[in-house]
């Protein structure tokens, strides 16, 4: 830890947190990385998923749509959506691979005092097997998961794998429009698990 504190000193950049308030006034704060793969910061697709979390579609008139629900997020990056989730009362795993590990688990540690369902990350390489994932989730999570055209095969075998016929799949991504960004979207979307 003090390597960490002193390497943020040296290079406040190497480390930031980023800061996302809840509707009711706590603070969800995720230690983002500034280099490294795509998954060490949070992307603005986490942070809209989030906060779709806490609207009153999931909320109604008594307790929250996720409470004791068990809930799957793929590719967590630094793990906002599953502890949004985790803080409205959902048993979470969160999942990426396993060299987002450490961070996700030091997210996980930074805000477990908010936490009143359950959260713990585990390594999920797509198209490869989960160990201990029992039965299909209530829910399965992905925020701006969908870009990479040699994952879309693999993300979309997870899915398959995972998934029950109860199992609410809720994907929400950046719209880009540069490059294969639309083809990759649109076979994500033909393909995908109805
Ligand atoms: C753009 S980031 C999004 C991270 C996070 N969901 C967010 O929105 O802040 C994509 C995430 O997918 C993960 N990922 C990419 N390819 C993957 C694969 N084949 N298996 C599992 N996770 C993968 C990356 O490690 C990264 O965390």
């Amino acid at each position: 830890m003090a390597a960490t504190l002193e390497s943020s000193v040296e290079d406040p950049l190497r480390n930031f947190v980023r800061v996302l308030e809840k509707r009711d006034g706590t603070v969800l704060r995720l230690q983002q990385y500034g280099s490294g793969g795509v998954g060490c910061v949070v992307w603005d697709a986490a942070i809209v998923l989030s906060k779709y979390l806490e609207t009153p579609e999931f909320s109604g008139d008594g307790a929250h749509a996720l409470s004791r629900r068990s809930v799957l997020e793929l590719g967590s990056g630094t793990g906002a959506v599953g502890l949004m989730a985790a803080t409205l009362g959902a048993d979470v795993v969160v999942t990426d691979l396993e060299e987002l590990q450490d961070l996700l688990k030091m997210n996980i540690n930074m805000n477990e005092h908010l936490v009143t369902g359950s959260i713990q990350a585990k390594v999920l390489k797509w198209g490869e097997e989960i160990e201990d994932l029992s039965s299909p989730p209530d829910y399965i999570l992905m925020a701006d998961c969908i870009y990479y055209e040699e994952s879309l095969e693999p993300l979309l075998k997870t899915l398959k794998d995972l998934s029950g016929f109860e199992t609410c799949i809720i994907c929400c991504y950046e719209q880009r429009t540069m490059g294969k960004n639309p083809e990759i979207e649109k076979k994500y979307f033909e393909k995908s698990p109805s």
